[in-house]
Parts: structure tokens; C-alpha cells; sequence
């Protein structure tokens, strides 16, 4: 798929403030620092449209970007950042939690995962909480520019190793880099998939 517009439309603390025009999107969830932002640039081959950076929890809002006046990525605040007051933490889950439960036009999430980490609990309980809530997601694995292939690979076992354990299906899973932009042309496909329909 081509990208030829992608524009930042709005950001919002609230579901329902959201743009109600009834385009099809696509959510981008994981822990702060993951690359959640970074990997929406790199998707779009625009530099800065959704703000990066070295320190978590940088992105605190619900973000649209309109692509192809026809399709929203969203940019989502990251769970699981320790450096915040725990009332701080709870109005970012329930900014989150609303947004994913509630949203008609949603799509697919995509979960972010670190490739480097060993599998962590956080993430683990928010996989089981999407399942739980039947909300349809995939795992990005990010950052794999950071590892070999071999060990990228080691790791992505490791993980599907752990989820067979609860699920008996295994979710898709991709390994991405915003850096080398592995993995860009599978996700822009997957997304061309979901909105030919
Ligand atoms: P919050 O908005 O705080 O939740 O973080 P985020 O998940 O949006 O992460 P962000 O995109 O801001 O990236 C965090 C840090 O990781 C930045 O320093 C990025 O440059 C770096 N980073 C993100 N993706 C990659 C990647 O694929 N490879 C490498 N090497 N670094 C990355
Ligand atoms: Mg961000």
C-alpha cells in the first residue's frame, strides 16, 4: 500500500470525543518506550508526526492520524510507566480501557513488544485482558534491528512458547524495526486487508 497523506488530526483524553466519521483504525498499544510512536512514522515515512522520545510516556493522549483521507493510525499512551503517581497510572488505563473497549471503528491493535526483553508480566496480562475483552490485536515486535536475526527469531519462539500456554490459537506476530523499517510493507498489507473489505 501507498502512503499518500498521513495527517495528524486530534488528540483526545476521551473515546468519545474521538472523530465520528466511522473510518476503520488501527491502535498501536505497548509499554512506554516501546516505539509505538516511532513505528507510526516509520509506517508513514513522516519523520515527526507522532512525537518520539528517549524518556516514557511521552505520548499521554488518544492520537489520530488520518492516512489516505480514508483510514486512522491511533497513537496511544504506554502502559506500565513506573515513574508516574499510581492516580496518574489509573486515569492513563482508564483512557486506554475505554478507548479499546468502546471504539466501534476499531479494527486491530497492534501490541508492541520489546524484541530484547525476556517475556514480561505486563505484557502478558495485558494479552490475556485483550482476550479476554475479545478485542482482535496483533504483536509487533519492535526494536529488532537491536538483535541478529537468529536471536530475533529465538526470542519470537520464546514468546509464542509462553502464549501457547493460554491460548490455543496463536495470535500473528511480526518482528518490526522503525529503524531498518523491517516488517513496514507486512503491517501497510495487513491494514490493506483489513479495510478492502
Ligand atoms: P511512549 O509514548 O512514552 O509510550 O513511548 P513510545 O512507545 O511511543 O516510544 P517512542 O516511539 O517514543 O520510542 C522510544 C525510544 O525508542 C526512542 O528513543 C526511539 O528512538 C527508540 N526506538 C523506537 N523504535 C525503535 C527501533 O525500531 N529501533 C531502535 N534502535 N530504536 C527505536
Ligand atoms: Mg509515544
Amino acid at each position: 500500500m501507498k502512503i499518500k497523506s498521513a495527517n495528524f488530526l486530534v488528540s483526545n483524553s476521551d473515546y468519545r470525543k474521538c472523530p465520528d466519521d466511522k473510518k476503520p483504525e488501527f491502535a498501536f498499544i505497548g509499554r512506554s518506550n516501546v516505539g509505538k510512536s516511532s513505528l507510526i512514522n516509520a509506517l508513514t515515512e513522516r519523520k515527526s508526526l507522532a512525537k518520539v522520545s528517549g524518556k516514557p510516556g511521552k505520548t499521554q493522549l488518544i492520537n489520530h492520524f488520518e492516512i489516505n483521507d480514508s483510514w486512522y493510525l491511533v497513537d496511544l499512551p504506554g502502559y506500565g510507566w513506573a515513574k508516574v503517581s499510581k492516580t496518574s497510572r489509573s486515569e492513563f488505563g482508564k483512557i486506554i480501557t475505554g478507548y479499546l473497549v468502546r471504539r466501534e471503528t476499531l479494527v486491530t491493535t497492534f501490541i508492541l513488544i520489546d524484541i530484547r526483553l525476556e517475556p514480561q508480566k505486563i505484557d502478558r496480562e495485558f494479552i490475556q485482558w485483550m482476550g479476554e475483552n475479545e478485542i482482535p490485536f496483533v504483536i509487533l515486535f519492535t526494536k529488532a534491528d537491536k538483535l541478529t536475526r537468529n536471536k530475533v527469531n529465538q526470542n519470537m519462539a520464546r514468546w509464542a512458547q509462553v502464549l501457547a500456554e493460554s491460548w490455543e490459537e496463536l495470535p500473528d506476530m511480526l518482528p518490526t524495526s522503525a529503524v531498518s523499517k523491517q516488517g513496514r510493507e507486512e503491517v501497510l498489507d495487513f491494514i490493506d486487508r483489513c479495510i478492502e473489505v
